[in-house]
């Protein structure tokens, strides 16, 4: 792969249709029959936490092939204390462009633009073989859980600041911008906008249910 061959940019209001598109290519039938991830991008472009100066595609040939979003969350430690932090997602990359390493370079220049404005940690879920490489590592490690202190073994955390987390216990809140997808019908309403495609049972649907009801617990 030629890095040059690809232009990463800012995201901007005539890319949301190719945008969203290409998320449903990316995740169609991947965690449930369908996806609701195009439908995230369409009302997390409009809550308050959203962060439009991480909001990237990357371009090849004039074509959008990937793009990552990102929001504001919070970690509040043991006595507290609250710290802003950025929940990434959506990724994705269209079917034929993955494994070429541009979620790589999503990933690392959207890390750095956090880091120029003041973030040290970026938290999402997913399956961990897509972020161990980007230097993710399990929310156990850095000592962070959900409220009731469950570590989701899909809970993943990437510091970009080294030591960031260090010597605290953490909380996370995560925004509500995804609140939203759990109304069904309006996920149905808003895909009948995108080409016809058809919802299938696939293999990853069982992994993405291991992945999203495990726990690490020592
Ligand atoms: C996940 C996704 C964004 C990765 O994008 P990509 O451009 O294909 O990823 P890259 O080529 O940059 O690879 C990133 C790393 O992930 C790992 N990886 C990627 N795909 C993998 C796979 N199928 N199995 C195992 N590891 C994988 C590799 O270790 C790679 O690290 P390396 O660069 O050190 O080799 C892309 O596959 C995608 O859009 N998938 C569908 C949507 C999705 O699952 N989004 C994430 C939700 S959690």
């Amino acid at each position: 792969m030629n890095k040059n061959d690809y232009i990463i940019r800012l995201e901007t209001k005539n890319d949301y249709y190719e945008v969203e598109n290409l998320a449903r290519e990316a995740f169609w039938n991947l965690s449930i029959p369908g996806c609701s991830e195009h439908y995230f991008m369409h009302v997390l472009r409009q809550h308050e936490a959203f962060i439009p100066e991480l909001d990237y595609v990357i371009e090849y040939n004039g074509k959008i092939v990937g793009c990552v979003m990102y929001s504001e969350s919070k970690f509040i430690d043991e006595n507290g204390a609250e710290k802003p932090v950025l929940t990434m997602g959506p990724i994705c990359v269209l079917p034929e462009f993955q494994r070429k390493g541009l979620s790589r370079m999503l990933l690392e220049h959207t890390f750095a633009k956090g880091i120029e404005m003041g973030y040290d940690t970026v938290i999402n879920f997913g399956n961990p073989d897509n972020y161990v490489a980007r230097g993710y590592k399990s929310c156990k490690k850095f000592n962070v859980s959900l409220e009731g202190g469950t570590f989701p073994a899909a809970m993943l955390v990437r510091e970009l600041k080294e030591g960031a987390l260090e010597g605290r216990k953490w909380t996370y809140y995560q925004n509500d911008a995804d609140a939203p997808c759990d109304d069904e019908e309006a996920v149905e309403k808003y895909d009948a906008l995108f080409p016809s495609k058809v919802k299938a049972w696939q293999p990853s649907q069982e992994e993405f249910y291991i992945h999203s009801h495990s726990a690490i617990t020592w």
